[in-house]
């Protein structure tokens, strides 16, 4: 984070208030994305409104591929953490595959000029038309999660006239050690195919003469901020890739997933550029060094790098609590609701001199889980923008249009330049696919 360039507000401008963000600093008293000021892009485009910094995009890439340095390796960046055309065209000229659930993500990456040759296939319940769209474009692979999907991608495949290259998602029964919902490699879980069923669906699938076995793939969960459950998930990897190629099957790709946590509020999760050395090495002292390495990395790619800037409306001061009533809402910025998820909250123009209070953050939304953050220390008015931090991840590709809102305008930062990336959407647009008002 770099110095303020004059005497700030020192409340929010210590280093602790701004989680993560590199890009993301107080300068002469303003919060920056880059070299923007926020509150001259709230003004420019409205509020809610989500800004990216495109510098921090690419530095958490650089860090993976730094830690992939010198081997062969993909990284497929798991779009569904952020899937505007503006985000997905950059991670694709900078060189990153993608990680696809549906066939509306693979709309996208192609609208956004990304390879299709360089695109994964995940999810445990493809379609039938899915998979013959995911053909037609020539995927590189589906990672298949439960056998009965094998089957039917082995008989879209016949019919279409090709071999669909698969990897099977194995669950590999580790504890990721996050939030329950976003968890994903336990037994307990919907994911992938269990580990002591994994050598048989290998041998099923290597028998479809509809499939290609090309490698094996396995996502513990999300939001991991310890390295032990990604060395153990390797290691039992590696014991299946043992005996599968003993079976004399051979994965030309190992795909690790993706997971790797952010800091939202002094989380201190292992950084790409000194983990990735460490699972290689692992991959090094099995054989397995000369591998194509693939990741689905997400979250790590793009959620420091984004902030909503909101406008408070109201503030209603009551005799339990404050609230500070803000024009974003649970719609735009689902985490807390859903997983009462930490989101850094900080003013944009910070109120220098003025004791700050607690408020509860909310939105106007009808909902009493309508809440971005509790008990927040904020010297606030009226009118005063807040950023809602590290919210470049799973916030605008699960906003919704709840409560008949409009899903917020998007800015890319690159330096002094700042680009609108999505239009706020309009009410005609929400309008447009609803039918039937004159047969009523
Ligand atoms: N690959 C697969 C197969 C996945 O299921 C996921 C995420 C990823 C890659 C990317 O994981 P990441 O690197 O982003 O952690 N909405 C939740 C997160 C759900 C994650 C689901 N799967 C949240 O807001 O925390």
């Amino acid at each position: 984070m770099s110095a303020p360039s004059s005497t700030p507000a020192p409340l929010p401008s210590a280093p602790s208030a701004l989680p993560g963000a590199p890009h993301l600093h107080y300068r002469g008293g303003a919060l920056h994305v880059e070299d923007r000021p926020l509150a001259e892009l709230a003004r420019e485009f409205g509020t809610p409104l989500f800004v990216y910094s495109q510098a921090s995009i690419l530095a958490a890439l650089a860090a993976y591929q730094r830690g992939l340095q010198g081997r062969r390796s993909l990284i497929c960046y798991a779009m569904k953490a952020n899937s505007s055309l503006g985000i997905l065209r950059l991670l694709a000229q900078a060189g990153c595959g993608f990680d696809i659930v549906s066939g509306g993500e693979l709309q996208r990456v192609l609208a956004a000029g990304g390879d299709p040759q360089r695109t994964i296939f995940s999810g445990v319940g493809k379609t039938r038309d899915e998979m013959r769209m995911a053909l037609d474009a020539g995927i590189a692979c589906f990672n298949v999660e439960s056998e009965a999907e094998l089957d039917v991608l082995d008989a879209v495949a016949q019919a279409h006239g090709t071999r669909a290259p698969v990897s099977i998602r194995v669950n590999p029964n580790v504890d990721p050690k996050t939030h329950p919902y976003i968890s994903t490699g336990l037994k307990g879980n919907k994911f992938g195919i269990a580990h002591e069923r994994t050598l048989d669906t290998y041998r099923r699938a290597a028998a479809m003469p509809g499939l290609r076995v090309v490698g094996i793939d396995c996502h513990i969960g999300s939001q991991i901020t310890q390295e032990a459950p990604y060395m153990d998930a390797m290691d039992r990897m590696l014991d299946l890739v043992d005996a599968i190629e003993a079976a004399g099957i051979t994965l030309h790709h190992i795909d690790f997933g993706g997971g790797l946590g952010i800091n939202y509020n002094g989380d201190q999760p292992p950084q790409a550029d000194t983990l990735w050395p460490k699972l290689l090495a692992k991959l090094d002292a099995r054989g397995y060094g000369q591998r194509t390495v693939l990741i689905e990395p997400g979250r790590s790619l793009v959620g420091n790098a984004g902030v909503c800037v909101t406008e408070v409306l109201y503030l209603k001061p009551g005799e339990q609590k404050n609230f500070c009533i803000v024009d974003a809402a649970m719609n735009d910025l689902p985490r807390p609701a859903m997983y009462q998820a930490h989101h850094g909250i900080v003013p944009v123009q910070p109120r220098s001199g003025e004791a700050p209070t607690t408020w509860e953050v909310v939105g106007p939304v009808c909902e009493s889980g309508d809440w971005l953050g509790h008990d927040r220390a904020l010297a606030v008015q009226g009118g005063d923008l807040l950023a809602v931090l590290s919210a470049g991840a799973y916030c605008m590709s699960m906003a919704s249009n709840y409560n008949a809102r409009g899903r917020a305008a998007e800015v890319l930062v690159d330096g002094g330049r700042a680009r609108l990336i999505r239009a706020r959407e309009t009410l005609q647009d929400q309008l447009r696919s609803e039918l039937g008002l004159d047969a009523a």
